[in-house]
C-alpha cells in the first residue's frame, strides 16, 4: 500500500448528516484514511443519504451511477474502490440498495457507523448491511476529531445533543429512520464542546431531530433540561454563540424561554417548524399543536427576546388540503413575518400514514408551493430591509468573494459581507448595515482596525 488511504463522504439532507459525516472521518482517520474533496481519487465513497423526500431518496441512485463509473475505471488500473450508502435511505431501504445498484460494497444506518472499520474489513469479503439499532451508545465508540480536523471545519461546530422523533407526525419517515429519541448525557456534551472551543471553534449549534425535546441530568444528578443545558455551555471559554435546531413547538418549555432572555450567547434566531398554518391540517398531520398555540410561544419568546427572529418549514399538498387551508397558511407567513422559510410540495412516503390517504394533484401542488415560495421571499426581504442602518455584532467566518472582503453571520443568521482583514476569521465584532443585498446584508465595520485606528489618532 502507498500512502494514507483517500476518503470521500458525500453528506444530504440535513446537518445531523454532516455532523455524522466527519464523526465518521474522524472514526476513520485512526485507520489510515485521509479525507479527500472529490470522489476520482476515493479508495473508499461513503453517500451519507436522506430519505425525508422522494427526490431526496432518488438522488442517491444516480449518484451511485456516476460512482460505479468511477469504481470500474478505478479497478480497470488495478485500484479497488469500496462504495458504502450510509445514512437514512440506506436505514429505510436495507438490502434493496444492494440489489437495486449491486456496486454498492456497505449499507448502513445511522446507528451503525461507529462500527464502520469492522464493517470495511467484513467488506473485503461480500457485501455488508448493517441496519441495527444497536444496544450500545455509538458516540461511545466514535473518535474525537483532531484538533486539526476542527479547525479546518470553522469556527463554528454541530454538537448531536439528541437524536431520534416520537412525535410520528403522519408525513415523516423520521421516527422510522432514526428511532425513538434518546438524549445524549450533560457530560459528553459538555466535554465535546469543550474540546471544540479549545480547538478554536467559536459557535457551537446543538443538533437533533427534536432537539428541544432533550432531556437528562446535569453534572450533579438533577433532572435537566435544554435550557439549562444551554446556560452550562455558555459558561465554556471561547465560546462566544450558541444555537439550536430543530425544535418542536410542543417542547419550548419555560426554561428554554427562558434562557432566550438570560443567556447573551444563546442568538435571537429559532428553526421553529410549523408546516401548516390551519387547525385541520396540522390534527391530520399529528402535530399535537393549532394554529393559536404555535403563535403563542412565537409570542412568549418575543417577550422574552424582543429582537427574536423565526424561520419555518412548510409542507403544502398534504392530502386533504383544501384552497381554504393553503390561504391559512399563507397567511400564517405574514403574521409571524418570518425572516426566512424553506417550503416543500408533500411528497408520500412509504410506511407513514399520510401515503395511504387520499393525495392531491400534482399541479395543485406545484401552484401552492410557488405562490407559498413568493410569499415566504417577499416576508425574508421585508425582514432584511428592517435590518438597513441596524447595528449588530458578526461572527466572521470565511474569505469573501471579493478581494479585501471577508463573510460572516448576523445574529440572525444571515450572511454579512464586510470588508475587513482576514485576521477578524473567528472574530466577533460589530458592524453597521449600509445595504441590503439578494442573499446576503453589506455592512461596515464599527471598530476600525488597530493600524487604521493609530492612523485616525495621528491625525487629530
Ligand atoms: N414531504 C414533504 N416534506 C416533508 N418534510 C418531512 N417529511 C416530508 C414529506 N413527506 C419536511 C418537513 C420537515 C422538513 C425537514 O422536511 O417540513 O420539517
Ligand atoms: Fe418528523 Fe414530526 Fe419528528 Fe419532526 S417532529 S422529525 S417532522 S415526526
Amino acid at each position: 500500500m502507498t500512502g494514507p488511504r483517500k476518503l470521500y463522504v458525500k453528506s444530504y439532507g440535513c446537518q445531523m448528516n454532516v455532523y455524522d459525516s466527519h464523526r465518521m472521518a474522524d472514526t476513520l482517520a485512526p485507520e489510515g484514511y485521509a479525507e479527500t474533496a472529490t470522489p476520482d481519487d476515493a479508495d473508499l465513497i461513503v453517500l451519507n443519504t436522506c430519505h425525508i423526500r422522494e427526490k431526496a431518496a432518488e438522488k442517491v441512485y444516480s449518484e451511485l451511477g456516476r460512482m460505479r463509473v468511477l469504481k470500474e475505471a478505478a479497478a480497470a488500473q488495478g485500484r479497488d474502490v469500496k462504495i458504502a450508502v450510509a445514512g437514512c435511505v440506506a436505514q429505510a431501504e436495507g438490502e434493496e440498495i444492494v440489489r437495486r445498484a449491486p456496486t454498492v460494497d456497505l449499507v448502513f444506518g445511522p446507528q451503525s457507523y461507529h462500527r464502520l472499520p469492522e464493517m470495511l474489513a467484513r467488506a473485503e469479503r461480500g457485501k455488508v448491511v448493517d441496519t441495527e439499532f444497536p444496544a450500545e451508545d455509538k458516540f461511545d465508540h466514535l473518535a474525537a476529531p483532531s484538533r486539526e480536523a476542527t479547525r479546518r471545519r470553522g469556527v463554528t461546530a454541530f454538537v448531536t445533543v439528541q437524536e431520534g422523533c416520537d412525535k410520528f407526525c403522519t408525513f415523516c419517515v423520521v421516527p422510522y429512520t432514526r428511532g425513538s429519541e434518546v438524549s445524549r448525557p450533560t457530560a459528553k456534551i459538555v466535554a465535546e464542546a469543550e474540546r471544540l472551543a479549545d480547538a478554536g471553534v467559536r459557535e457551537i449549534v446543538l443538533i437533533g431531530q427534536n432537539v428541544n425535546a432533550w432531556h437528562g441530568e446535569d453534572e450533579s444528578g438533577r433532572a435537566s433540561t435544554l435550557g439549562r443545558l444551554l446556560h452550562r455551555l455558555s459558561d465554556i471559554p471561547g465560546v462566544a454563540r450558541l444555537r439550536y435546531t430543530t425544535s418542536h413547538p410542543r417542547d419550548m418549555d419555560d426554561s428554554l424561554i427562558a434562557a432566550h432572555r438570560e443567556l447573551p450567547a444563546l442568538m435571537p434566531q429559532l428553526h421553529l417548524p410549523v408546516q401548516s398554518g390551519s387547525d385541520r391540517i396540522l390534527d391530520a398531520m399529528n402535530r399535537k399543536h393549532t394554529r393559536a398555540e404555535y403563535l403563542a410561544v412565537i409570542g412568549r419568546l418575543r417577550k422574552a427576546r424582543p429582537d427574536m427572529a423565526f424561520t419555518s418549514d412548510f409542507i403544502v399538498g398534504f392530502p386533504g388540503e383544501t384552497g381554504s387551508d393553503f390561504e391559512d397558511t399563507l397567511r400564517l407567513v405574514s403574521e409571524v413575518g418570518y425572516a426566512g422559510s424553506f417550503s416543500f410540495k408533500y411528497s408520500p412516503r412509504p410506511g407513514t400514514p399520510a401515503a395511504d390517504m387520499e393525495q392531491l394533484p400534482e399541479d395543485v401542488k406545484d401552484e401552492r408551493l410557488q405562490i407559498l415560495q413568493r410569499e415566504i421571499d417577499r416576508c425574508q426581504a421585508a425582514f432584511n430591509a428592517r435590518c438597513e442602518g441596524r447595528t449588530f455584532d458578526v461572527l466572521f467566518d470565511r474569505i469573501g468573494r471579493h478581494p479585501g472582503q471577508i463573510v460572516g453571520r448576523s445574529p440572525y443568521l444571515q450572511p454579512v459581507q464586510v470588508m475587513a482583514p482576514p485576521s477578524l476569521i473567528g472574530e466577533v465584532a460589530p458592524v453597521t448595515v449600509t445595504e441590503i443585498g439578494s442573499n446576503s446584508l453589506f455592512a461596515t465595520l464599527n471598530r476600525a482596525p488597530a493600524g487604521a485606528l493609530h492612523f485616525a489618532a495621528a491625525e487629530a
